[in-house]
């Protein structure tokens, strides 16, 4: 770390900048957010001030993103060994492909930078401990990235659990998911390594780690999954327009049983057409009220305000359902969530502030992955144990 009086630099190597997430969320709209509104600002007057360094296979587009962005030409690199030998490189950052994304991780923890990294963190719980274990060996700081925490939606829900408006909370509803085009006669809006199993694709292993820090962080710990997967579109076409075989798991249908008794149940799709508010719902159902979050907005009925429909099936039905819930005012701004889980962690990195969304956290969001897999594979119900290192 580089300080002087006003400005203390942080420089992050950051790897996988050039794809979906890498450049959108955690370049632009996080580290080059930050440098936009002067350095993230600290209770003492100083500001923390993000310098990143562009890491990749391909040297032009990683000298394009720079020249977009007015970064400096000296940070770019496509040598991860030389970037993590500088002393003067205080995290590594991944959002590699998930397959590259171990190895990578090892070296950058063995060169002792802090970690900061996008799920999953490995492809197998084994390597996700191992990786925990090493980090904590080494006494660097490290965070994974969990952003639906940060999300708008999520924090209504979250402020509405810790107010107590649900009684006793029953079960959970989530639906996620949207088309992915196959790919032949319009492009895919996804990259086709994530329909291929054997290229780190599948919904599970997308999905999954985000399921089980939404569930164990607003619910309860996730002490049962059951699953069952499917590939509902077995042949797509690739970025060059080249069919191939989608090995993965392109939906899921998951029921957890949560530590305080709630049931969750989570359809994760890319093979489903959107009639839903938002591209992510969450339906929590309480003895004293429910709510539905989304990305962005969530809605409420109290137990005072619920309707007594009865079953008719030879009437048209006599009620607007949707209208009979109430918006939950945002009551605050709302950053971007990368960036807000980017600012935990940089001052974690900085002041050494608590953060609990670590390496261990992001090993408990692969087991559950795994065991989802497993789960479907031998069609039964699989405990969850707890894992600690
Ligand atoms: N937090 C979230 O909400 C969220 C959402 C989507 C993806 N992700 C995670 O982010 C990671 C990246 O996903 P993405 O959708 O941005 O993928 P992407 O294909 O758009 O980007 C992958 C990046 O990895 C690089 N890469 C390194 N080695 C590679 C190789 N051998 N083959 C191909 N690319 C290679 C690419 O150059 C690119 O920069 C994944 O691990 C995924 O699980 C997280």
């Amino acid at each position: 770390m580089t300080d002087t009086p006003n400005r203390r630099t942080v420089r992050i190597a950051m790897n996988g900048v050039t794809g979906r997430m890498g450049y959108r969320q955690h370049l632009v709209r996080s580290i080059l957010a930050l440098r936009e509104q002067g350095g993230l600002p600290l209770a003492d007057g100083t500001v923390i001030w993000p310098e990143p360094i562009l890491v990749g296979r391909r040297e032009h587009a990683l000298k394009a993103l720079a020249d977009q962005h007015g970064l400096d030409a000296s940070n770019i690199s496509t040598d991860l060994d030389s970037v993590l030998a500088d002393d003067s490189v205080d995290i590594y950052f991944d959002a590699q492909i998930t397959l590259a994304r171990e190895e990578a991780l090892k070296k950058a923890i063995a060169a002792g930078k802090h970690i900061y990294t996008e799920k999953p963190t490995a492809t197998g719980l084994d390597g996700a401990l191992a990786l925990a274990r090493q980090a904590r060996d080494a006494g660097i700081k490290h965070g994974v990235v969990q952003d639906k925490l940060f999300l708008p939606g999520l924090l209504k829900l979250k402020r509405l659990i810790d107010g107590g408006f649900f009684g006793e909370i029953l079960s959970v509803r989530g639906e996620f998911g949207y088309w992915v085009f196959e790919g032949d006669w319009q492009p895919a809006q996804r990259p086709s390594w994530n329909y291929r199993s054997e290229d780190g694709g599948g919904i599970v292993v997308d999905m999954f780690p985000h399921w089980e820090y939404v569930l164990h962080e607003l619910f309860g710990r996730v002490e049962t999954v059951q699953a069952l997967t499917a590939t509902h579109i077995p042949r797509r076409w690739d970025e060059n327009g080249q069919a191939y075989e989608a090995t993965a798991d392109d939906s899921a249908y998951g029921i957890f049983q949560l530590a305080g008794g709630a049931v969750a149940q989570i359809n994760s799709s890319w093979s489903v057409r959107v009639n839903r508010d938002e591209l992510v719902e969450f339906q929590v159902d309480g003895t004293h009220g429910s709510a539905v979050a989304g990305l962005r907005n969530c809605r409420v009925q109290h137990r005072s305000a619920t309707p007594k429909p009865v079953w008719n099936p030879d009437l048209p039905a006599t009620e607007t359902f949707r209208e009979q819930w109430q918006e939950v005012p945002d009551n605050a701004e709302f950053d971007n969530g990368f960036k807000a889980q980017w600012e935990l962690f940089l001052r974690h990195v900085v002041l050494d502030e608590p953060y609990s969304w670590d390496l261990l956290a992001g090993a408990r969001g692969v087991q559950l992955a795994e065991l989802g897999l497993k789960s479907s594979a031998e069609g039964r119900r699989l405990d969850v144990p707890e894992l600690s290192l």
